[in-house]
């Protein structure tokens, strides 16, 4: 096993191909994983963007993406002691590490970001996890970087799962991967009522969740803000989640924001209209960068992988519902142009690595 298959991205701005690389090797911390379902990110068809392309952002062409992953451990390093070969793990990947991405069949995983997939969750469904619940645990409780979390109580600390018990949430595009884990971290926080936006036929899915008030997402904004007191029992809404980030969403975001507050959290750069600002109210806007191997992550980021196992063996936290999309590797590129057309609804789609022709 010197070689394998891994999609690689070949120039800036390019388009994907499948290629032949070498098998990373473990350094004295990581694990190799032998990748058995990866799931697609929007931020892996963003990556050929010029916008995305001028940040450098990752270490050099070709590499590889993929941000979620799943498998069984292959290869421990030296130091490592929670790992074993056959160990069946959930991780992030990542695409600004060389050999870390989770498209190709055998990926690195630093020891202390990876965990343990409970036996009644499969690889698949294991493979939703990863990204949605790290871009959500930091983007609510990173204790460590204020323009990037709400800085809120983590709730598996002490005092945690009732801190803002009877507080409302309102969390923009409930539907989406971020937002079913928004709607699922809200709850375990305490917030109530939970209210958010999606298509009717998503309804039953987030109200399970934990969503008190699903909001249809494409009445006028207007009507919805016109909506929110009532939802929210009268209390002014100070934690925002803006799951979905476009211009209309932030907008209404802002909007609906009470001053104040732990404010509003972005999952793309600020593009609420300034015209908007004017009113000079106190609200906080940040804007969350979900990756555990930036520095900032590290702390909260082993904090939430020693123990997500538990999360998922007691229901806390369920996987998103998946689709798996044929022909491994191969079949990436289709799967991101549905995601890019906006046609996948309330799942993700997901690939295993092994099934490349
Ligand atoms: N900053 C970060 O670290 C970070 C991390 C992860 C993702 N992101 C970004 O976050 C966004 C969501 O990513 P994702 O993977 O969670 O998305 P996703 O699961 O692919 O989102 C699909 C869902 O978007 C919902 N949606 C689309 N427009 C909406 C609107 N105007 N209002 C409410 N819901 C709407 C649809 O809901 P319905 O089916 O109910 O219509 C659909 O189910 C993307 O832009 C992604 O790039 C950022």
């Amino acid at each position: 096993m010197s070689t394998q298959k891994a999609l690689l991205m070949p120039t800036p701005g390019g388009s994907y191909t499948v290629g032949e690389v070498a098998v990373p090797s473990p350094g004295p911390n990581d694990v190799l994983v032998k990748v058995q379902a990866a799931g697609l990110n929007p931020v892996d068809w963003k990556v050929a963007l010029p916008e995305y392309v001028s940040l450098g952002l990752v270490p050099g062409y070709p590499f590889t993406p993929g941000s979620d992953g799943a498998g069984v451990v292959v290869e421990v390093g030296a130091e490592v002691s929670k790992f074993k070969k056959g160990d069946r793990v959930l991780f992030q990947g990542s695409r600004m590490k060389s050999g870390f991405g989770t498209f190709q069949e055998h990926s690195l995983v630093r020891a202390p970001l990876l965990a343990k997939i409970p036996d009644n969750i499969s690889f698949d469904a294991a493979a939703t996890v990863p990204s949605g619940l790290v871009s959500v645990v930091l983007a609510l409780y990173n204790q460590h970087n204020e323009q990037e979390s709400l800085g809120l109580k983590p709730f598996w600390s002490e005092g945690g799962s009732t801190a803002y018990a009877g507080k409302p949430i309102f969390i923009l595009g409930g539907a989406t991967s971020v937002g079913q884990y928004a709607i699922q971290l809200a709850k375990l926080s305490g917030f109530s009522p939970i209210i958010t936006t999606a298509s009717p036929r998503n309804a039953a899915l987030l109200t399970a969740l934990g969503a008190t008030h699903v909001v249809d997402r494409t009445r006028p904004a207007d009507a919805i803000l016109a909506d929110l007191p009532a939802l929210s029992g009268g209390q002014p809404i100070d934690v925002v989640f803006d799951a979905v980030s476009d211009p209309s969403t932030q907008a209404l975001a802002y909007r609906a924001l009470a001053p104040g507050g732990p404010g509003l959290m972005l999952v793309l750069p600020d593009a609420i209209p300034a015209e908007l600002k004017k009113d000079g109210a106190q609200k906080h806007i940040r804007m969350v960068r979900g990756m555990v191997y930036l520095a900032h992550a590290h702390a909260v980021g082993v904090e939430m992988f020693e123990r997500v196992a538990g999360w998922l063996e007691q229901g806390l936290i369920k996987p998103t519902a998946f689709e798996v999309v044929p022909n491994g590797l191969a079949g990436i590129t289709a799967g991101l142009e549905r995601l890019k057309s906006g046609a996948v609804s309330a799942k993700k789609l997901v690939v295993r690595p092994q099934e490349t022709p």
